[in-house]
C-alpha cells in the first residue's frame, strides 16, 4: 500500500486551502492500493532548525530536538514513511506560510538521510486577496528541488476561481497517487544530474539563480564567488577543490551564454559539487559542522 500524506499548513481547517486539498485528497483516493492521510500541521508542536548541526554529525541522521519533528517524534514519523505529499499551504505575504517553511527547515535531517530523495511531491498554493500564488508556488518548487522531490505538479489557487481549482486539485491527486504507488513498488533515486535537468522546464528552473548567484548578477566568472573563493581561501584541500570546480563553471557560464541549458546544467552540476565540497573544508568542517562531509552529500565524481 503507497501512503500518501496531505500535509495541511493553513490553521483554518474548514478554509479555502483545506476545501482545495479535498479536492486532492479525493482524487488520490480513486487509485487503489493507496492510503492518504489528511495531516493538519497546526495540530503538532514544533520550532525553528537550532542549527546544531547533529543530524549531520550523527549517522542515524536523527534530529534532537524534542518536539514533533524531532527524533521519533509523531509529525517526523509520518514523515519518514511517506511514499508522496500533496502540501496545501496558504500564501502569506506572498509567498509560502511560516507553517510550511517550518516544516521545510525541520526536515533538514532527512537530506542527510536521504530518506526523501525522489519521493513524489506536489502542491498547492491557495491566495483569495491580492494574490501572489504563482510567486509562492515557485518558492514550494525551489524547496521541492532542494530535497530532490520529484516534482508531480503545483497548483497556483486563487479563490476567484475555486470551482476550476477544486477539478484541477483533484487531476493533482490523482498524479500524485500514481507516482506514490510507483515509489512504494520502488523509491528511484534522484541524482543531481538527472535533477538538474528535470527542473529545467518546472515553475522554479535551477539554472539561471544559480549562475545568478555565484556571479552576483553579473554572469562574469571575474566576480564570481569561485574567483573570489580562489584569492582568499587558506585551506590546501579546499583551494584545490575551487581550482577544479573552476573549469566546470566557466563552461557552464560559455554555454549559458550560447543557451545550451542542457549543457550548461551537466557543467554546472559538475562545478558545484566540487564548489561546495570546496566550501565545507573552508568553512564548515572545522568552525561550524565539525564532521568531514557525509557520503550523502553530492558526490564530487558523478561523471
Ligand atoms: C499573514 C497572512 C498573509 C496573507 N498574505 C496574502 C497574500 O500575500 N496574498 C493573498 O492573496 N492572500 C493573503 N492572505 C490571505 C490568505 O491567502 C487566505 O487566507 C488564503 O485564501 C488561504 O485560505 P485559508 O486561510 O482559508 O486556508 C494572507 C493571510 C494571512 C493570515
Amino acid at each position: 500500500m503507497a501512503y500518501v500524506l496531505a500535509l495541511l499548513a493553513s490553521g483554518r481547517s474548514k478554509g479555502f486551502t483545506a476545501s482545495v486539498l479535498q479536492a486532492a485528497i479525493s482524487g488520490a483516493q480513486q487509485i487503489v492500493g493507496v492510503d492518504v492521510e489528511l495531516v493538519k500541521l497546526h495540530k503538532f508542536e514544533f520550532g525553528p532548525c537550532t542549527s546544531c548541526f547533529q543530524c549531520i554529525r550523527d549517522d542515524a541522521h536523527d534530529c534532537v530536538l524534542k518536539d514533533a519533528m524531532g527524533g521519533n517524534g509523531a509529525l517526523m514519523e509520518k514523515i519518514k514513511q511517506a511514499n508522496g505529499w500533496i502540501l496545501a499551504d496558504p500564501v502569506h505575504c506572498w509567498g509560502p506560510s511560516a507553517m510550511t517553511h517550518l516544516l521545510i527547515e525541520r526536515i533538514y535531517p532527512l537530506l542527510w538521510s536521504g530518506k526523501l530523495d525522489g519521493m513524489p511531491f506536489a502542491s498547492i498554493s491557495c491566495a483569495s486577496n491580492q494574490g501572489m500564488q504563482r510567486l509562492a508556488n515557485k518558492n514550494l518548487c525551489k524547496w521541492a528541488f532542494c530535497y530532490g522531490f520529484r516534482y508531480i505538479g503545483g497548483l497556483p489557487v486563487h479563490t476567484v476561481y475555486l470551482e476550476r481549482a477544486l477539478l484541477e486539485a483533484e487531476d493533482l491527486g490523482r498524479k500524485l497517487a500514481e507516482a506514490a504507488k510507483r515509489d512504494a513498488a520502488e523509491r528511484k533515486k534522484f541524482p543531481d544530474g538527472e535533477r538538474y535537468l528535470a527542473y529545467l522546464n518546472k515553475p522554479f528552473s535551477v539554472l539561471e539563480p544559480y549562475m545568478d548567484n555565484l556571479t552576483g548578477g553579473t554572469m562574469a566568472y571575474e566576480n564570481s564567488l569561485i574567483a573570489e573563493g580562489l584569492e582568499n581561501f587558506k585551506r590546501e584541500e579546499a583551494i584545490k577543490l575551487l581550482k577544479e570546480s573552476r573549469q566546470y563553471f566557466e563552461n557552464a557560464l560559455e554555454l549559458c551564454k550560447r543557451n545550451q541549458a542542457e549543457d550548461a546544467c551537466t557543467q554546472l552540476v559538475r562545478a558545484t559539487a566540487l564548489w561546495t565540497h570546496a566550501t565545507w573544508k573552508e568553512f564548515l568542517e572545522a568552525d561550524v559542522v565539525k564532521t568531514s562531509v557525509p557520503g550523502a552529500y553530492r558526490p564530487v565524481d558523478d561523471e
